[in-house]
Order: C-alpha cells, then sequence, then structure tokens
C-alpha cells in the first residue's frame, strides 16, 4: 500500500447539491481541497451556495471559523452544473444524488467514461450498496459507499464500506480522506443495506411508527421520551422531519426491492406524509409544521 494514500487527491467532486451533497463538499473545502458542488438543476446549486454562505456566514458571526478560513474555503469551491468538466479533473468523486438505482447507475457509467483512470468513484448512500453500481463502470476496484451523515457538517461519523472488488488501496484512500476532513470513519467489513448506524437509527425508528400508529402515543411525546429517557439529541419524528421523509420513504422502498421482506416496506404514516409531499424541514412541514 502507498506511503500517504492521500497523495493523488487534490480535487474532489461532489455530485448532488442537496443538504447532504452541499455540506459535504464544504467540509471538503474547508479542509483545503478543490471542491465542485454539481448538480443537474442550476436552481438546486444557487440554493446549495446561498445556504452555504449563511450557514458560513453564522459560524464566523458564532467564531466557530474565521472569515479567513470560509472565503479560502468557497475560493477552493466550484458550484456547477457542468457535471463531466467537473469530474474530469476529479481525484475522488462522492455522489450524494436521488436515491434510485437506475439513475446511479447511469450517472457511474457517465462518470467512469470522463474521470481520470485513478479517481476513486464513490457513493454517498446508505441503502444502496456500491457493488450495485461498481459494475456498471470499468473500475470496480475504486468504487466504495462512503455515507456521510445529516448535518454533514456536525456529524463526525462516515461509514467507508467496500464492495467484494474494491481494493484495500480504494478503501485506505477513503478512510484517509475521511480522516484529512475531521471526520471519524468506521469501515464496514462486509455490505449490508443500512450499514451500521442507519441499522441502529432504523430499528429505533420502525419502532417509535409502530407505538405511534398503534396509538400507544402521541409522536410528539414519543419525541420527549427519546430525548428526557434516552438523552437523544432529537427524537425520531424530529429526525425523519430534518433528515427528510421523501429520503425515509425511498430508504425503505430501496430496502424492500433488496429483500423483498413486506416488512421492510414504509411505515403507513410515512407513504401518506410522502404522497402528501409532506417531506419535513424542507418542504415545510412533516411531522412538525416548519411554515
Ligand atoms: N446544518 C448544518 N449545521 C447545523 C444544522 C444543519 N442542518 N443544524 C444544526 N447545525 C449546527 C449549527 O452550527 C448549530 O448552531 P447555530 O444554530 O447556532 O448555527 C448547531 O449545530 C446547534 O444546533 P441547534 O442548537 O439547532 O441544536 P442541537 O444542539 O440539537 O444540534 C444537531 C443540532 C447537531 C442536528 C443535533 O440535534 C443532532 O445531533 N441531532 C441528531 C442528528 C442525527 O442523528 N443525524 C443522523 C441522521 S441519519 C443520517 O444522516 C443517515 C442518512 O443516510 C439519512
Amino acid at each position: 500500500m502507498s506511503e500517504n494514500p492521500l497523495q493523488q487527491i487534490e480535487h474532489v467532486t461532489v455530485i448532488g447539491a442537496g443538504a447532504m451533497g452541499s455540506q459535504i463538499a464544504m467540509v471538503c473545502a474547508l479542509a483545503g481541497y478543490d471542491t465542485d458542488v454539481v448538480d443537474i438543476a442550476q436552481e438546486a446549486v444557487d440554493r446549495a451556495a446561498e445556504q452555504l454562505h449563511s450557514r458560513m456566514d453564522r459560524d464566523v458571526s458564532k467564531g466557530r471559523r474565521t472569515r479567513e478560513d470560509v472565503d479560502a474555503a468557497f475560493e477552493r469551491m466550484t458550484f456547477s452544473t457542468d457535471r463531466d468538466e467537473c469530474a474530469a479533473q476529479a481525484d475522488f468523486v462522492i455522489e450524494a444524488a436521488v436515491e434510485d438505482l437506475t439513475i446511479k447507475r447511469q450517472v457511474f457509467a457517465e462518470l467512469d467514461a470522463v474521470c481520470p483512470e485513478h479517481t476513486i468513484l464513490a457513493t454517498n448512500s446508505s441503502n444502496i450498496v456500491s457493488s450495485r453500481v461498481a459494475d456498471a463502470t470499468n473500475r470496480p476496484e475504486k468504487v466504495c459507499n462512503v455515507h456521510f451523515f445529516n448535518p454533514a457538517l456536525v456529524m463526525k461519523c462516515v461509514e467507508v464500506v467496500p464492495n467484494p472488488a474494491t481494493s484495500p488501496e480504494t478503501v485506505e484512500t477513503a478512510m484517509a480522506l475521511a480522516r484529512s476532513i475531521g471526520k471519524e470513519p468506521v469501515q464496514l467489513k462486509k455490505e449490508v443495506p443500512g450499514f451500521v448506524a442507519n441499522r441502529l437509527l432504523g430499528a429505533l425508528r420502525t419502532e417509535a411508527l409502530k407505538l405511534y400508529e398503534d396509538g400507544v402515543a402521541d409522536y410528539e411525546d414519543i419525541d420527549v421520551a427519546a430525548k428526557t429517557a434516552l438523552n437523544h439529541p432529537m427524537g425520531p419524528f424530529e429526525l425523519m422531519d430534518m433528515v427528510g421523509i421523501d429520503v425515509v420513504y425511498l430508504i425503505r422502498l430501496a430496502e424492500y426491492e433488496q429483500t423483498g421482506d413486506p416488512a421492510s416496506l414504509p411505515a403507513e404514516s410515512i407513504r401518506e406524509k410522502y404522497e402528501a409531499g409532506e417531506y419535513g424541514r424542507k418542504s415545510g412541514r412533516g411531522w412538525y409544521d416548519y411554515e
């Protein structure tokens, strides 16, 4: 293995300018990497830039970061809709687009065609394991999951998950990259949908939804119990609103596609909220009202 696995990593391209993608990119830029945030929609890219600027302004005003560090990070960032132009310069790609296997496979095949030979292609997905996209490329040994947590600017954990074809060098580089951006990476030994943290969270969420749907307690009270009895920073319903009820729904659907087990399907109340467009904080309403 190489002495310094990060030797070749200077340029990171993040695909997807949603809450996750944009914050992952910001973390990389703050750590000194030239970083792109790419999305198909100009509107998404503009919104990401605006939200990151206001988040960083707040951090500066609260003395958490210096103006110099923040300005230097934005200097290193490119907000773009030209994915191929960015990816052609990338040493490491982190895909944080929609949780849809067909789209991801297409994105990986196209990235494989334009990225330099040495570029590692990682997906931030926690439910679509990288072996399901690796065979859309000619470099399965350079494909893995690198899974961040929401909000990515704050949460320390990053799960690095190899597929059976991922090389030890790729794992080593992904672990080193995560450390270099101030995260505490956790290395999985094999693929499993949801990985470690979301499996733990999923068990809690499933039980919370069951208690609510069985009429045992209101969702607000279940949240109170999680916070005051277990010292969780947020209750499971508040957390769903932050992560996005659409994300929760699509994760369960993707899990069902893989397991075929009806127990994997989204809970009834989640399906209703998803169909009503009540996605949580991002849509102004989910379990709670944010208007
Ligand atoms: N983006 C960036 N930074 C944020 C943020 C956000 N959405 N929300 C909060 N912060 C930061 C800010 O710096 C904020 O300070 P500020 O309001 O003065 O700017 C600081 O955190 C403190 O925030 P709050 O006072 O609002 O509240 P908390 O002290 O409770 O902290 C929290 C917020 C860090 C989000 C905390 O509640 C927490 O840790 N919650 C649990 C998060 C969690 O479980 N995440 C994992 C989700 S699962 C996942 O991501 C997997 C994926 O596959 C779906």
